[in-house]
């Protein structure tokens, strides 16, 4: 399947779950002094996060193009090294505005993963943050998956915030066990060795971080997600790593 192909499936799929399609924004952030290179689809649905703009949607669906290369999200470091880090990529992602929640955004992740795309149901894993224990339901009692596969992991690892500042929550990730030829013999997501390769990360948008430090609640809960293009096609292309995807090919 090529790249092309996934980003139809992508939009087709939450189309049909009545998500308005939203061109990638600018690499170059509007209106954002935090941030000089867009480092997520988020970005340009921060002020809709923060109550403090309204759109005419409640779900939206983008894939857009990023820039990890510095800054709070830098990934220039591990570039080289490992085998699914990029500095430029493209984040497909589907967002809620105060709409639907933690059931929803797991349940349309896992459907899009398994039926859209056909990955391997069991070499799938899913982390959670440490007290997020609605999530590990979820993802236990109602996708069915079982607890040797679910992960619970701290702030470092399921806690996602865009910069210093600004709207930011706990996360649930799904990874891709690609076996021991990519790595450590025995390890979990937590690892960082490419064994577990993290596909798609759902943030539960909850807080907004001021410059203190502390969170305080937004006015409505949402759901922002992003799903590395290049990191699906290494998968569903069985190559070895996402430099020999069709899309750099
Ligand atoms: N904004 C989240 C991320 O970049 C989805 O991982």
């Amino acid at each position: 399947m090529k790249s092309t192909l996934i980003r139809k499936k992508f939009f087709d799929f939450f189309a049909k779950h009545n998500h308005t399609s939203v061109p990638s924004s600018s690499l170059i952030p509007a209106q954002d002094p935090t941030l000089l290179f867009t480092n997520a689809g988020m970005n340009q649905f921060k002020d809709v996060f923060l109550g403090k703009e309204q759109r005419t949607y409640k779900r939206a669906v983008s894939i857009q193009k990023c820039m990890r290369a510095g800054g709070k999200h830098n990934d220039l470091e591990n570039v080289g090294f490992t085998k699914r880090h990029l500095t430029f990529f493209e984040m497909m992602g589907n967002f809620s505005f105060g709409d639907y929640f933690k059931r929803e955004a797991i349940r349309f992740a896992w459907d899009f993963l398994t039926k859209e795309i056909g990955l391997d149901v069991s070499k799938l894993h899913a982390t959670v943050y440490l007290t997020d224990d609605e999530s590990y339901d979820i993802w236990n009692k109602e996708i069915g998956i079982p607890t040797e596969r679910i992960h619970k992991l701290g702030a470092e690892y399921n806690f996602w915030q865009m910069g210093d500042m600004g709207p930011c929550g706990p996360c649930s990730e799904i990874h891709i066990d690609r076996g021991p030829e990519f790595g450590c013999a025995q390890c979990d997501p937590s690892c960082d060795c490419d064994r577990f390769l993290e596909i798609w990360n759902l943030v539960f948008m909850q807080f907004d971080r001021q410059s203190d430090g502390t969170d305080l609640p937004l006015k409505q809960t949402g759901v922002d997600t992003g799903m590395g293009l290049e990191r699906l096609c290494s998968i569903v292309q069985n190559v070895d790593s996402v430099f020999q995807t069709d899309v750099f090919a």
